[in-house]
């Protein structure tokens, strides 16, 4: 299987980040300096697609602005001589084919993957959500790959999450097949933890092929009038087999506070010019507190 597109959802309220969601795309928000969107573009690219199509509501252009050219930034930036911060402008805007489309109205995951249906064709397809951050390498999204291709089969990150959390998640009923790969039999959405199949939840990273299509615009609406991407999912793993990964590296969620502050402090501990003050730092903090 040959995946060249990765569809990059963004197109949500970010409700669990206001106030700063009001005026600023939660996919915006950095870790440490680099916005969650570049993080998730970056991982496609390590992951070998070539075109990433973002999924933006009309209010959210500054998300394909970030991967734009800044000619006058740059301009000012070469004036001063400033090569590494020119490097770290310009690398946004190199990284790969990078389009836009709308979803008018934040209708749900499967909606949203459905008002990219144009731009993806008749070819298998990544979907990643960008406020799920995996830290590992080689990258999350590369195993997926390797593993659909492998399987020929439809492909999603799985993570055991603590069971009083399953109702957050989309939870899955999945039979062991190798090491970390499981084959996936049944998909609730949110389910209460007496009723959870298992404790392994979808994350944000998926390798679909294009008949999801098809299943999503048949999908009911549910609550909302949302169209659901676990529903349509649940559709396409009755008609063939479809994998799970379980990945067990150290994930955040930047749509949530704590995640978010949580990734912060992760992220800049792994940085060398920021590592010893910030331990130095957080350490009188938790002294003080
Ligand atoms: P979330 O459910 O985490 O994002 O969706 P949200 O709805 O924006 O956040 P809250 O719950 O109100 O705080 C995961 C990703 O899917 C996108 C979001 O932008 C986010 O990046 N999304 C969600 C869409 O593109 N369209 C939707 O209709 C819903």
């Amino acid at each position: 299987m040959r995946v060249r597109k990765a569809v990059i959802l963004a197109a949500g309220l970010g409700t669990r980040m206001l106030p700063v969601t009001k005026v600023v795309p939660k996919e915006l928000l950095p870790v440490v300096d680099t916005p969650a969107i570049q993080l998730v573009a970056e991982e496609a690219v390590r992951s070998g697609i070539q075109e990433i199509v973002l999924v933006i509501s009309p209010g959210k252009t500054a998300l394909l602005e970030h991967f734009k050219p800044a000619p006058e930034l740059e301009r000012a930036l070469e004036e001063r001589e400033k090569h590494e911060l020119l490097e770290l402008v310009r690398g946004a805007t190199r990284l790969a084919s990078i389009t836009a489309v709308e979803q008018p109205k934040p209708l749900g995951l499967g909606h949203a993957v459905l008002q990219a249906k144009e731009a993806v064709g008749a070819e298998p397809f990544a979907v990643m959500l960008p406020d799920d951050i995996f830290d590992c390498d080689p990258p999350l999204l590369k195993r997926l790959l390797e593993i659909a291709t492998a399987k020929d089969a439809p492909t999603v990150a799985l993570l055991r999450v603590p069971r009083a959390d399953v109702s957050k998640y989309g939870i899955v009923a999945a039979t062991p097949e190798e090491e970390q790969i499981y084959k996936i039999t049944q998909m609730v959405e949110k389910p209460s933890p007496e009723n959870a199949p298992s404790e392994l939840a979808i994350m944000g990273r998926y390798v679909l092929p294009p008949e999801i299509f098809g299943l999503l615009e048949n999908a009911k609406p549910g609550v909302g009038g949302e169209i659901q991407l676990t529903d349509a999912l649940m559709d396409l793993a009755r008609r063939r087999p479809v994998y799970g990964y379980e990945y067990c590296g150290a994930r955040y969620d930047l749509g949530d506070r704590l995640g978010f502050v949580t990734a912060q402090v992760a992220y800049a501990l792994k940085r060398r010019e920021l590592a010893d003050n910030l331990r130095s730092k957080l350490r009188s903090l938790l002294d003080a507190a």
